[in-house]
């Protein structure tokens, strides 16, 4: 597997301001932060996004929350990136969520979990790719 996985600090969680705890929790995990932004996606954006699950019931509500305010997109390195983030993160539904884990202490619910992770080598590269250019990776 590669060593670098695609993240998102999603809109509830910079609003409720954890974006320090969280890039804290990420940083002392092991994680070198290659890049980084502060941005919004446009409803257009997440759409695009978030394609892979378009014939899913909660499209709808997932594009309008990952729309609704600015967000914290970025990409990281670590041996087996991946899978260890996933399990920093915690599970999709924070009820489910391990203790100490990201969305067990930052999620507000499975459509607002606080963090994205990407669940493939391929997904990461692409997801990196879709927020960066190649002179914003260091
Ligand atoms: P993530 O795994 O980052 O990407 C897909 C997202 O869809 C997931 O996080 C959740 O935020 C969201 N999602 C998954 N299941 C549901 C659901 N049942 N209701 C609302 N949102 C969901």
């Amino acid at each position: 597997s590669t060593n670098r996985t695609f993240t998102m600090i999603k809109p509830d969680a910079v609003k409720n301001g954890h974006i320090g705890g969280i890039l804290d929790k990420i940083t002392s995990a092991g994680f070198k932060i290659v890049a980084m932004k502060y941005t919004q996606l446009s409803k257009r954006d997440a759409q695009e996004f978030y394609a892979v699950h378009n014939e899913r019931p909660f499209f709808g509500e997932l594009v309008d929350f990952m729309s609704s305010g600015p967000i914290v997109a970025a990409i990281l390195e670590k041996d087996n990136a991946v899978e260890d983030f996933r399990a920093l993160i915690g599970a999709t539904n924070p009820a489910d969520a391990a203790e100490g884990t990201i969305r067990k202490l930052y999620a507000t619910s499975i459509g607002e979990n606080a963090v994205h992770g990407s669940d493939s080598d391929e997904n990461a590269a692409l997801e990196g790719a879709f927020h960066f250019a190649g002179r914003e990776i260091f």
